[in-house]
């Protein structure tokens, strides 16, 4: 085969100039398969970074999907190499996969550094894998292109769509009013997950996959490809062809992943209604990609933008029904028809945006809406401020009428509210007391949980949907506005405060509030405070002292010690620093 040009593999199998390390490198691949031809001829070798496993079911499907992806990748005359990735399973890992995220993240760098590869299939999916290979691939700066494992089957429950997630939320409730019992609570939830994929809802990994589809960086209309579905065979062969001449044309993440790319994936996440988890792994892969972005973006450039997706857990359909409507590039094409993103944004594909979807639209309006039609007006994250912490997202696409009235439309003083705080130590604490009548929780109250960031969990847990004690919920109060210093599941329909930075457990605002508190929250002004004078805060704030937080694994404590905030993307905050790591060669080992 004609080479293009001299590719980075090559200094591994084809380096005269240490002839001793050319020949072990060749003779160690070659005894598990590969020829002198395929290591020696100048093909590029294509990483496929396997996020599947056993233990990572969201992302199994990758485990067969590599086969296609291999023969894409020899039809366009490289060489394929799979490799593990440390799993990262978000209904497996304790004490969260969010501890997961960046470890895989710095596994993944280490590899594509100090290995034979020139470019690499991203397998993404589940929650975080989909930033952990992006942020990897920003900092390597390796040509890279994602693939989505795909969303499972839409799941039904007695002749309704159930959605992975989002069926628990309510079905929790309905356990809590006592209108289910537990085997029928399990049976509920089972039924939302009928085959291999990932969440069907548009939770977080829907969210990221569509995403990394909107910063350019996925094959276009492939995001929401439903795992089981013949299309998903086609986009991993596909995707495996178009690495190889990505290789061929340098087109790395830098080109890709610039700030036009990131407002993109702002605007997008506002149309699918997409979750409070993507503005923390948003930004850790702008920043690694060294794009500057601020929380206050997602409200500048998201905010006023309208919800076009129909899917739980904002909307009804699922992923089944968004994918037949068009998916992603239905979407975005839907919206450069409004003149809405930067369509000069350049992708995997080599063509713009504008090349791309240009002329994609809808084909189910039920599912996707025209811009002119939209689910809801001014639909994106309002990022709140005040003497509790510098910010907190709240997602106003999920906010219910019931709780719009109850909560943020008070007469003459359309969305404040004031009221009584309820105050626990992380999620232990909350499933104790909760239900506890000394608390005297009622509708006026709000539910504060803290020292549930990435520091404090650590790793940043999904807990501040807090359900209402059950003699509410069974009085017909389904939901108490929450404020928190973690996260919450992309796949839950509460319009909780969260995100909160900086968390309680590094001295943030949390810290300071006690349960009886008074607190004010004024939507118009973007603020929610505790209502205490200045001089009584500062005198709590002088009491304090750290929590002694207790670490089970080296890397909670390595974790801890280097994690930024939720506001800031959560990175290794030392990583931000490295740009470009695959451009300087590592040193050779003998
Ligand atoms: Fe893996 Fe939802 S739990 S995608
Ligand atoms: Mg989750």
């Amino acid at each position: 085969m004609a080479r293009d040009r001299r590719f980075r593999s090559q200094e591994w199998f084809d380096n005269p100039g240490n002839p001793g390390m050319t020949a072990l490198y060749v003779e160690r691949y070659q005894n598990h398969g590969y020829t002198r031809e395929e290591l020696q001829s100048g093909r590029p070798m294509i990483g496929i970074a396997q996020t599947g496993s056993d233990l990572a079911p969201c992302n199994k499907i990758h485990v067969f999907l590599a086969e296609r992806m291999k023969m894409g990748i020899r039809d366009a005359g490289g060489v394929p190499i799979e490799f593990p990735v440390h799993p990262i399973q978000e209904t497996g890992k304790r004490p969260t996969a969010a501890l997961d995220r960046n470890l895989a993240y710095l596994g993944l760098v280490e590899v594509l550094h100090g290995y034979p590869i020139d470019g690499v299939i991203l397998t993404t999916g589940c929650d975080k894998t989909t930033p952990a290979m992006l942020m990897g691939a920003a900092t390597v700066d390796l040509p890279a292109i994602c693939l989505n494992g795909g969303p499972m089957l839409d799941g039904w429950w007695r002749g309704r769509l159930a959605g992975s997630g989002t069926i628990i939320w309510e079905s929790r409730r309905l356990l809590g009013e006592g209108l289910i019992d537990y085997p029928e609570f399990m049976e509920r939830v089972c039924a939302a997950a009928p085959s291999l994929g990932h969440c069907n809802t548009m939770g977080t990994a829907s969210t990221m996959n569509a995403l990394a589809e909107a910063l350019g960086m996925m094959l276009p209309g492939t995001a929401q490809i439903p795992a089981p579905y013949k299309a998903r065979m086609d986009a991993a062969y596909h995707t495996g062809r178009r690495i190889v001449d990505m290789v061929k044309e340098d087109l790395r993440p830098s080109k890709i992943i610039t700030r036009k790319a990131v407002e993109n994936a702002i605007m997008v996440n506002t149309a699918i209604g997409g979750s409070t988890n993507a503005p923390p792994h948003i930004a850790a892969i702008a920043r690694h990609a060294g794009v500057e972005i601020s929380i206050c973006d997602w409200q500048a450039i998201g905010y006023d933008l309208p919800l076009l997706v129909n899917m739980q857990p904002a909307g009804s359909h699922l992923g089944e029904g968004f994918h037949r409507a068009g998916g992603v590039a239905a979407v975005m094409g839907e919206m450069r028809a409004a003149g809405l993103l930067h369509g000069d944004a350049l992708t995997v594909t080599g063509g713009t945006v504008e090349d791309n979807v240009g002329a994609r639209r809808s084909t189910d309006r039920d599912v996707i809406r025209p811009v002119s039609e939209p689910l809801r007006e001014k639909a994106g994250f309002l990022v709140l401020t005040g003497n509790l912490f510098e910010s907190a997202l709240m997602k106003t696409s999920v906010i219910s009428e019931d709780f719009r009235t109850r909560y943020l439309q008070h007469p003459g003083a359309e969305g404040v509210h004031e009221a009584r705080a309820i105050v626990f130590e992380g999620p232990e604490d909350y499933h104790h007391r909760i239900n506890d009548p000394s608390l005297q929780i009622a509708a006026d109250c709000m539910l504060f949980i803290r020292g549930v960031g990435p520091v404090g969990y650590p790793g940043s847990a999904e807990v501040v949907n807090m359900q209402p004690p059950d003699a509410l919920l069974q009085m017909g109060v389904n939901h108490l506005p929450t404020v928190g210093d973690g996260r919450q599941s992309g796949t839950s329909e509460s319009p909780s405060i969260l995100n909160a930075s900086p968390e309680a457990a590094i001295g943030g605002g949390l810290a300071f509030i006690r349960t009886g508190d008074r607190v004010k929250l004024d939507l118009n002004a973007g603020r929610l405070d505790l209502l205490v004078d200045a001089a009584e805060f500062e005198a709590r704030r002088a009491a304090w002292s750290p929590p002694d937080l207790r670490n089970q694994t080296p890397w909670q404590e390595l974790y801890r010690a280097h994690v930024g905030q939720l506001s800031d993307g959560g990175c290794l905050e030392f990583a931000t620093a490295y740009r470009r790591a695959a451009e300087a060669l590592p040193r050779d080992n003998h």
